[in-house]
């Protein structure tokens, strides 16, 4: 018996991206990161190693962070995604964790960033303080080729306090426990 392989196999989705509901006609062989960049234009989803490995294409998917390298488009069908266009593109008016990077200079060539970013917005939904090694930990599954870690630390306890404590983080918690 002969196969054929249809290479044009399509469906339409709709999800919910950046809190707009959106529908949409992929190829089931899509990957979630490229119909993000190459479809919607949320070209904040860096592609890296392409294999699960780096880190760099996380979203979030219903507020947990996922690899959307390693997911087909038609996988987030009814789910809520989110990337870091979805937190603010005003200088002037900056979301928490974008105002906390600046700050500690968390980032040097913005490569790793928007996933850290994402990340950073996942471990602080729970409110607690956290150590330097409990952010290395919760941080360890992407990968950053600049920074050495500490700056991207800081900033993700600074984006605590200011979660936790309003927007310069004045709650008169240690910085860097
Ligand atoms: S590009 Fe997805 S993990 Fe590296
Ligand atoms: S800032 Fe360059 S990869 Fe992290």
């Amino acid at each position: 018996m002969t196969t054929t392989e249809n290479t044009t196999d399509t469906r339409t989705i709709t999800l919910r991206i950046n809190g707009r509901e959106v529908t949409h006609t992929v190829a089931t062989r899509t990957t979630l990161a490229d119909f993000l960049r190459d479809d919607l234009d949320l070209v904040s989803v860096h592609l890296g190693c392409e294999h699960g490995v780096c880190g760099c294409c996380t979203v979030l998917l219903d507020g947990e962070s996922v690899r959307s390298c390693l997911m087909l488009a038609v996988q987030a069908r009814g789910h809520e995604i989110e990337t870091v266009e979805s937190l603010s593109s005003d200088q002037d008016n900056l979301h928490p964790i974008q105002e906390a990077f600046a700050e500690e200079h968390g980032l040097q060539c913005g490569f790793c960033t928007p996933a850290m970013v994402l990340r950073a917005k996942e471990i602080l939904a729970d409110g607690k303080e956290r150590t330097d090694a409990e952010v290395r930990h919760e941080i360890s599954g992407i990968l950053c080729r600049c920074t050495g870690y500490q700056n991207i630390v800081s900033a993700v306890q600074n984006a605590g306090r200011r979660l936790r404590c309003g927007d310069a983080g004045g709650c008169g918690e240690g910085k860097g426990s």
